[in-house]
């Protein structure tokens, strides 16, 4: 099949490029290198040995989407073109839904005249809200979201699932991602935050690769064993074979469906930054701070529905992830750059 990568150039994005390539899909990557960087799609092209078809373009630009369908029998698109700093979100919360919102109104209009019926979108556990008891699952819904960013994935769940009500070929899969951390095994892409990580796993191996001091875990006094907050992180390489999945799934069935994407085994902070030390024979540097604002104790996925329908689980354990992480950041220390 041929898949549109909408914000095909990030982080998941570049990792998935890279799983639907092994699967022997084609990939187009439309990217305005907002936030990632054109080095990528070198680097898919150096793993996989296939340039990814690629285009410099604002997904929120109808004429500039349209551009690529006229060019491209596309099959199906997946959705990663949205800007996901939970605290800048609340800092530019307009920014964040003019931005969020448009480019999906865009790629659902450009779809519907070109007659393209597959969407998978990237959305995030956050949309489960803050009152959702652990383990989360599908069936929950969507709850009240703690910061601007949360709400953008909330009402893009909601806009495609409309979308896919008012359209009976339409097909809408929403996949809700827990915490995606580690690199491919090759160590030629990985996580490239601008500026200040705000994510734990790319601050720690900053921190290893001695761009930042130290590692401030925030808050000890949670309910959990160590004090510190609980989360599903999972192997990236395992959520990009997920979209694979998905975009298979998605061209056979109708209608909405939603996946969470998470191994279903919550780790602390403390537990990581231990993983990381012992995976890779590293000192990390930390101190206890305040707790970070919005931040819950603990959540991780039910993943059985991935497992039934889509027949997909995480494959890779926390060594593993430690491991890949370490070896992109020690192999790019400034990353892209
Ligand atoms: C994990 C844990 C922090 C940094 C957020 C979004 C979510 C998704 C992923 C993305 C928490 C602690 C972190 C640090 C720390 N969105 N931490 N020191 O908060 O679970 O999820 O990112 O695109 O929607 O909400 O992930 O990696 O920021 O934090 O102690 O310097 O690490 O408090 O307990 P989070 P995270």
């Amino acid at each position: 099949m041929k898949i549109l990568l909408a914000g095909g150039a990030g982080y998941i994005g570049s990792h998935t490029a890279v799983e639907l390539i092994r699967a022997g899909h084609d990939v187009v990557i439309a990217d305005n290198y907002d936030n990632s960087c054109p080095e990528v799609i070198n680097r898919i092209e150096k793993i996989t040995g296939i340039r990814p078809v690629e285009y410099e373009v604002d997904v929120k630009n109808k004429s500039g989407v349209k551009k690529i369908f006229d060019e491209n029998l596309i099959d199906v698109v997946i959705h990663f073109a949205g800007l996901k700093a939970v605290g800048e979100s609340v800092q530019l919360p307009l920014k964040y839904y003019r931005n969020n919102i448009d480019t999906t109104l865009t790629l659902l209009e450009v779809m519907e005249e070109s007659g393209c019926n597959n969407i998978v979108f990237s959305s995030s556990a956050t949309v489960y809200g803050e009152d959702a008891p652990a383990p989360y699952r599908e069936e929950f819904g969507r709850g009240k979201c703690s910061n601007p960013y949360g709400w953008t994935k909330n009402m893009m769940e909601q806009i495609l699932e409309d979308a896919a009500k008012a359209n009976p070929e339409l097909s809408v899969v929403l996949l809700r991602y827990f915490n995606p951390i580690g690199a491919d095994a090759t160590g030629l892409i990985g996580e490239d935050p601008q500026g200040v990580p705000n994510n734990l796993m790319p601050y720690v191996s900053q921190v290893a690769v001695g761009r930042r001091e130290k590692l401030t875990i925030f808050g000890d006094d949670y309910p959990t064993d160590d004090g510190t907050c609980r989360r599903d992180y999972l192997h990236v390489t395992d959520l990009a074979i997920g979209h694979v999945k998905a975009v298979e799934y998605a061209d056979r069935e109708k209608g909405t469906n939603i996946f969470n994407l998470g191994t279903g085994n919550p780790y602390s902070v403390l537990e990581i930054v231990n993983a990381f030390q012992e995976a890779n024979d590293i000192k990390i540097k930390y101190e206890f701070g305040p707790r970070r604002e919005g931040d819950l104790p603990e959540f991780w996925a039910n993943a059985d529905k991935a497992k039934e329908i889509l027949g997909w689980e995480a494959k890779r354990g926390i060594v593993d992830m430690c491991r890949d992480t370490w070896n992109w950041q020690k192999n790019n220390p400034n990353g892209y750059r």
